[in-house]
Formats: C-alpha cells, structure tokens, sequence
C-alpha cells in the first residue's frame, strides 16, 4: 500500500521538490499552495501525467482556521496521512532597527505558528495510530545569527526547539520528529538576492556552490523513509559545507 504525506507550501522550490521526489517513489501527495492556484495545478497535472496521486488545496500557514481545514481536505483526500513536511515559510530582511512589527509578525506568524497550527490538526491522529513522521524544514539562519535576519532566524530557531520538545513527545509512539537545516538553495527565495550578494556567499560555502531544492529532498526523502525510523529530535544541516 502506497504511503500517504502533507507538504506544505508545495507548489515551488523545496517543497516542489519534495512533492515530485516522493511521488516518485509511490507517496501519494497532498500540498498546500498559498495564492498561486495555476501552478499548484500545473505540478498536479505533471504528477498525474507521470501516473502518480496528487492533489493541491489553499492554505496560510498563518492562519489557524486556514490550517484546519486544509488539513481536513488533505485526509479526506489521502483517507490516511503518514508523514507531514512543514515546508512553507518566507524572508521578510531588514536591520532590526528599521524593521516593522508587520515584517516581525509575518516571518514569525508563517514560518513557526505556521508550523504549530498545521501539526497541531495532525498530533493527535498521530498519536492516536501510533504511527507518524514529521519533519519540519528549518534552515542554518537557525543553528547562526544572520545580520538582517533576526526575524527569520528567531523564527527558524524556534522551529529547531519545537522539533525537540515535540520530539520527546513524540518517541515513546514510535514518532520521529526531525528538522533539516538547508543553507543556500536554488529558488525564488535565493535569486530574490542580488547577484553580487550570491557569488560573496558561494565564496564564504566550502563546497563553493548553492545548493539545489532536488539535494534537499533527497535528504527529506530519507529521513522519511524506514531507514531512518531510530533517528528522532535531530537537526540536519544541508549546506556544502556552511557550518562546518
Ligand atoms: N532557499 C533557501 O536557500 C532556503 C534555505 C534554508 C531554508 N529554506 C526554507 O525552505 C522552505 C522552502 O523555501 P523555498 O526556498 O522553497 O522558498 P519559496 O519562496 O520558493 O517557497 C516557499 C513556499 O512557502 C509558501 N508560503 C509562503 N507563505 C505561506 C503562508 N503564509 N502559508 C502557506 N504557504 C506559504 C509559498 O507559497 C511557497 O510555496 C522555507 O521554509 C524556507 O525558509 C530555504
């Protein structure tokens, strides 16, 4: 019987990835787009095409009543969930001392509420069959400050504690919750950059490359799969190098 996982903000870069990586391997899918219908569509209609099982519905992280019921049509469309990917998340960089409570709120509010919200509708259904995986994606602005960041890494930091509280939760059920740590990938997110910014950050990674989103899920499509069932409440960095 084919497994069944929720992506979150699957529509592009990492999570689009992981999205088409796993429904290689015979996951049956559900992904969460933000405002972008078409392109959700799109990667739906290419899974399809491939012979695979996906579908795509709205969601904001940030918004608890938005989470419940995404994660309502995700089960009734899977009819089980085994693995949960909490993927979405955005920059909002700024100096502190000109950053605005809204460019605060939103990084916090998306990227670790949006975790808390999206998990929070699965808990307890995971608990309850004893059985479950979670990974939730962090990033190296977790594990080191980042000038520019303090929102995104308190964020992301978060993200690496709510990992490891809920990984102890979680053991005693047989429940691996871990965090991957990605540095400098290939998507939207990184060419928002400038390309003098990228060839300074490529010179600072040992392996001197930016990595790319299909590496990532390489890394997720392991750390779900059942060669990894005895790893839990750990934090796997993935940045040629970085934090070495
Ligand atoms: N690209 C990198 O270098 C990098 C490095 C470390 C960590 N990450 C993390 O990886 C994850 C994926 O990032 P990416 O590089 O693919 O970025 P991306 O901007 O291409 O994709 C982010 C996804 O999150 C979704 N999203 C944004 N706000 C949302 C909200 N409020 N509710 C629901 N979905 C929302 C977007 O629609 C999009 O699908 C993020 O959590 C990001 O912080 C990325």
């Amino acid at each position: 019987m084919s497994k069944k996982a929720i992506v979150t903000g699957g529509s592009r870069g990492i999570g689009a990835a992981i999205v088409e990586t796993l429904t290689r391997e015979g996951f049956e899918v559900v992904f969460s787009y933000l405002s972008n219908k078409e392109s959700a569509e799109n990667l739906v209609q290419k899974i399809t095409d491939q012979g695979g099982r996906a579908a795509a519905f709205q969601l904001d992280t940030s918004d608890y009543e938005s989470a419940v019921n995404f994660v309502n049509q995700a089960k009734e469309f899977l009819t089980e969930v085994d693995v949960l990917i909490n993927n979405a998340g955005i920059t909002r960089d700024k100096s502190l001392f000109i950053m605005q409570k809204d460019e605060w709120d939103s990084v916090i509010n998306t990227n670790l509420s949006g975790y808390f919200n999206v998990t929070r509708q699965l808990i307890g259904y995971f608990f309850k069959n004893k059985r479950g995986c979670i990974i939730n994606v962090s990033s190296v602005s977790g594990l080191v400050g980042i000038a520019g960041q303090t929102n995104y890494c308190a964020s992301k930091s978060g993200i690496i504690g709510f990992t490891r509280a809920l990984a102890k939760e979680a053991a005693k059920l047989g429940i691996p919750v871990n965090c991957i740590a990605p540095g400098y990938i290939d998507t939207e997110m990184t060419r928002q950059l400038p390309e003098k910014h990228l060839e300074e950050i490529k010179n600072m990674i040992p392996m001197h490359r930016i990595g790319k989103a299909q590496e990532v899920a390489d890394l997720v499509s392991f750390l779900c799969s059942e060669k990894a069932r005895y790893i839990t409440g750990q934090v796997f960095a993935i940045d040629g190098g970085l934090t070495a």
